[in-house]
């Protein structure tokens, strides 16, 4: 691991609010900002992985044989159509029911050790991005050990908020155990639709329940961004210009600037 590596876990344990979306977006933006990004599908579902074109049958090797030790960072990363952004694979054997039967008092820590083999230097990622399931299950607590900060990602719909304290509650009580320096990067609202009153409402409240945890940045509902998956590549890729390849490109930019603040003067 080299130190400049920053470790984000993307969660949210409610279904369907845009975490693979994020994912593969900030991933492929900050790639485009000239960083170079490793992003682990940590979701039996594979999202991730089909989103950036990683097929199927190009999954032999994936996040749940470098979890279990059975594959080294060599084997189990791979380079995607975009440069600079890379990808471990997941499938459906990646279940939290198959990581519980691992007889590892350590369970919690697989991500963490497999991500801190001493190989991983070589690599040089300065971002880790980690696509969490829909679930605070031990997946998700597996990425929120390894990370530095976790990305939440609210959807600018009516209940957005609820579930919000369990999922900070599960933060809390990572920082108290395994991981006392986890920090929350940002909440970015997602799927907003400027015309929607309702939208305005749920950003209101998030800006005066969270305050400056919510990133300035907002993601707009935008078809391209749900699009873009069913061509196996990032809306970045298919359609640069569109109004949600230019919310991720600024998500980037914020993002790079809280890590360095010296940044923020020239962003
Ligand atoms: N800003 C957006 N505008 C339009 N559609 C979007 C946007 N963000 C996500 N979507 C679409 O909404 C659906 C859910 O998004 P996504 O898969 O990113 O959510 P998720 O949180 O990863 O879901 P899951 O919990 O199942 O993993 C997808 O069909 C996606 O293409
Ligand atoms: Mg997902």
């Amino acid at each position: 691991m080299t130190n400049a590596a920053r470790i984000i876990a993307v969660a949210n344990q409610k279904g369907g609010v845009g975490k693979t979306t994020t994912t593969i977006n900030l991933g492929a933006a900050l790639a485009e900002l000239g960083q170079s990004v490793l992003l682990i599908d940590l979701d039996p579902q594979g999202n991730a992985s089909t989103g950036l074109g990683i097929g199927p049958q190009m999954r032999a090797v994936t996040t749940y044989d470098f979890l279990a030790g059975d594959a080294t960072p060599d084997e189990a990363i791979q380079p995607t159509t975009v440069p600079r952004l890379s990808i471990i694979p997941a499938t459906t054997d990646l279940s939290s029911a198959d990581i519980e039967l691992i007889s590892n008092e350590k369970r919690s820590f697989l991500l963490h050790d497999a991500l801190r083999q001493l190989p991983m230097d070589r690599f040089g990622f300065d971002y880790i991005l980690i696509d969490c399931p829909p679930s605070l299950n031990i997946l998700t607590v597996n990425a929120m050990v390894a990370a530095h900060s976790v990305i939440v990602p609210l959807q600018s719909e009516f209940f957005a908020l609820e579930g919000l304290s369990q999922l900070m509650l599960t933060i809390r009580e990572v920082r108290q155990t395994a991981n006392t320096s986890l920090r929350i990067a940002g909440v970015v609202l997602t799927m907003y639709d400027r015309r929607n009153n309702l939208s305005q409402q749920v950003e209101a409240d998030a800006r005066e329940n969270l305050g400056a945890l919510v990133f300035t940045t907002v993601i707009p509902r935008n078809v391209r961004l749900s699009e873009a998956p069913s061509f196996a590549m990032p809306a970045l890729t298919y359609d640069s210009q569109s109004a949600g390849s230019q919310a991720y490109r600024q998500l980037a930019r914020e993002l790079m600037a809280k890590d360095n603040p010296q940044l923020q003067k020239v962003s």
